[in-house]
This record gives C-alpha cells, structure tokens and sequence, in this order.
C-alpha cells in the first residue's frame, strides 16, 4: 500500500502499566519519523481524547539519545488510565481528534483499551493500530504480551526471597502475585520461584484437600529425616477460596473491574485456624510491574512498536500487532476480546504446579530427544 505524504498519528498507553510501554513508544515514533510522519503522545489514556490537552508530548521532536533512553525506562512517559468512553461522548472524541489534527492513532492497551479502539474504529471516528499490553499474558490473539517476563521474573525473585524467611522462621509463606483472573505470572513465577504449591483461579482446591497437602509440605523429611516445617505457597490474587474471591467491591474501575487483594491473608487465617501453623504474607502487588523491562522485553515491546509503526505509515488500521508460534503478524482488532486463562496444557494438578513439559513441544524436539536416547547406553 502506498504511504501518504506525511500523516499526524498518536500514540498512547492506556490501562495498568507494563515494563515495556515505553519501549512500544520509542520504536514506534522512530519508525514513523523514519517514513517522514508527525507523532505526537496522548496524555492519559483514552481520558486525552475526550479533550484536547495543553500536556501532549511532541514525541517526533524529542532527541535521538532521549528517544533511545525510553527502551529502558520503567512506566509510561505518557501517563494512562482506564477511562472508557461512552457512547454519547463519541462527538467529542470525534472533535478532539480533529483538533489535534489526527490521521491515526497507536493504541498501547489491554483488552479494555483495543475494545474501546474497535468501537472507535468501527464507528469511523479513529483509525488505530492496536498494540497488546499487559502482564497478566491474557489477551487472546497473541502468544505472548509485553511485561509478562518482567513481571513474573520480579515475581520468582520475591518467591524465592520468602524461602529464607519461611525456612528459618518455620512458617507457611503465601506470597499474593497479580494477573487479574488469569494464572500465567503466578505459574510462571511459582516454577522458577521453586514454590512448594501454586495456586491459580483456574484450578481451585477443596479447602480439606489443600490443607492436607499444606500439612504433608510442611512435615515432609528432608534428607536428614527432619521434617521441612516450613513451605513457599504462591497463590494468584485471583484465586477464590471455597468460591469466596478477595475483591473490594469498594474500588470498581470504569470498566467495571474490582480490585482484587487479600486471597493471601484469608488462606493464612486458615491455616492458623485449621493446622494452627505459624504463617507469613507477602504480597507482591505493583512492584511486578514497576521496574525497568528485562532485556527481552524491551526488545520484544521495541519490535511491537516498529510494526505497529509501520503499519500506521502504510495506514493498515484496525488491525493489531501479534505474536503466534514465534512470529510476528496482526489480528482485526473485531478479534481481541475475552481472556486468555490456564489450562491443564499447562498445569499440573497432581504436583499443583506447572507441568514440565507443556504440549506446546514439537515433534522436532523430540525427535531430538530420541537421537539423543540412541547415543546414550
Ligand atoms: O491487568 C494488569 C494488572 O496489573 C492486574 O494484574 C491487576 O489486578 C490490576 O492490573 C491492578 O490494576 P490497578 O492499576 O487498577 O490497581
């Protein structure tokens, strides 16, 4: 497709933050200004469309050396919310969007934020390119997001931190990891954490079951013959005890979603009141998505944002930018809805943790496995 001479385009973050937003951010104004394209920085989320801002960041004329320093940079220069637009507020979008003299708009969000830009872009008020962002790894259409390895890399370091304590305080450690309804930073983190049991929403345990495994981790000997008396439990913040979730209906976003905190504490308390051990809590809350991406993600958000540049030069909108079985490509936006949840691929109910090898594995693979049988007596 041929590219218009030069075409204003904004991007913006919206939603919780994801180590790598900025990364998104600084490829992607680099790629546009590369095609000779305006990019300009929305403030807030969808909130900076319904009104146009004096705070609007003029990406396209930032130096080279502070575009570079964003790849690393914690947050999100922009700002976010989770402001959602509703209906009878489409004609001010409509406006804003004339004022700031848009051509399209890149869309750096969850499946909360891409839904609002699919109903913007289908009632022709924006053209958008999606970019998937969240560390919760949830959004279906793509293998993978952003800020989930940051996130539960952050998270397995708290996970093994917890063993000393527990291990020299002889207690039952839970340590609360976020990821909304979705297990993936708490399966991830619980493995390379070395968790004794991992507990995800998607696979509740009867509350006499688990406190029997608890009791059989906690007494288990160890090569000595001494029992173990303590263990490292990561519980996801979703998780629903008995069917009783930790949500604060008190604090209920504009897109409806409760905050959930406390799944940790109310496990505790039942633990002391049924196996009358001593416990811990640790929650890990914002701090999984507060740093600095790891390496691999600001690469991985840095090569989002230059497709999802590219594809705003070459006006491809209403699409967003994907990663399926290890290769890039893009979805309709009308395709990203729902959540994408653990599934017993992944999880192992017997060990109440991640299963060694998820069927994700090729036939390559093992077929290697098996040249390596041949040469080994
Ligand atoms: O969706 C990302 C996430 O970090 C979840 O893991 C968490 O439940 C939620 O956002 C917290 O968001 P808020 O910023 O609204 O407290």
């Amino acid at each position: 497709m041929t590219e218009r001479q030069s075409q204003t385009i904004g991007i913006f973050t919206g939603g919780g933050i994801a180590p790598g937003l900025n990364s998104v951010i600084s490829r992607a104004t680099t790629t546009l200004k590369e095609h000779g394209h305006k990019v300009i920085g929305i403030p807030d989320g969808w909130a900076g469309l319904l009104e146009k801002r004096s705070d609007v960041v003029d990406l396209s004329g930032m130096s080279r050396r502070l575009i570079n320093e964003l790849l690393r940079k914690p947050g999100t220069i922009l700002g976010s919310s989770r402001t959602k637009i509703k209906p009878e507020k489409h004609d001010q979008v409509r406006q804003t969007v004339a004022e700031y003299g848009l051509n399209g708009l890149i869309a750096i969000g969850g499946d909360d934020t891409l839904g609002q830009a699919r109903e913007l872009h289908e009632a022709k008020i924006l053209n958008v390119v999606g970019v998937p962002k969240t560390i919760d790894n949830d959004i279906i259409g793509t293998d993978r997001t952003f800020g989930f390895e940051t996130a539960y890399h952050a998270c397995a370091e708290r996970i093994r931190s917890m063993r000393h304590d527990a291990e020299s305080m002889r207690r039952i450690a839970f340590v609360e990891l976020m990821g909304r309804k979705a297990g993936w930073i708490t399966l991830y983190a619980g493995k390379a954490g070395a968790a004794d049991m991992t507990l995800l929403r998607e696979f509740p345990i009867p509350e006499a079951e688990l406190m029997e495994r608890i009791n059989d981790i906690y007494y288990d000997k160890q090569g000595n013959g001494h029992p173990q008396r303590h263990a490292v439990i990561a519980v996801a913040e979703g998780y629903e005890h008995e069917g009783t979730s930790s949500e604060d209906h008190s604090k209920v976003d504009s897109f409806g979603h409760v905050k959930l905190q406390g799944i940790a504490r109310n496990l505790a308390k039942v633990v002391e009141d049924k196996l009358h051990l001593d416990t811990q809590v640790e929650v890990v809350g914002y701090h999984a998505r507060n740093g600095e991406p790891v390496a691999s993600d600001a690469i991985f958000a840095s090569e989002l944002g230059a497709i999802a540049g590219r594809l705003a030069a070459q006006e491809m909108y209403g699409r967003m930018v994907a990663l399926q079985g290890g290769k890039f490509t893009t979805i309709p936006l009308s395709q990203v809805a729902g959540g994408r949840f653990v599934t017993g691929d992944f999880y192992d109910r017997a060990t109440l943790g991640m299963k060694d090898i998820p069927f994700s594995i090729d036939n390559g693979a093992f077929a290697l496995q098996d040249d390596l049988a041949d040469k080994i007596d």
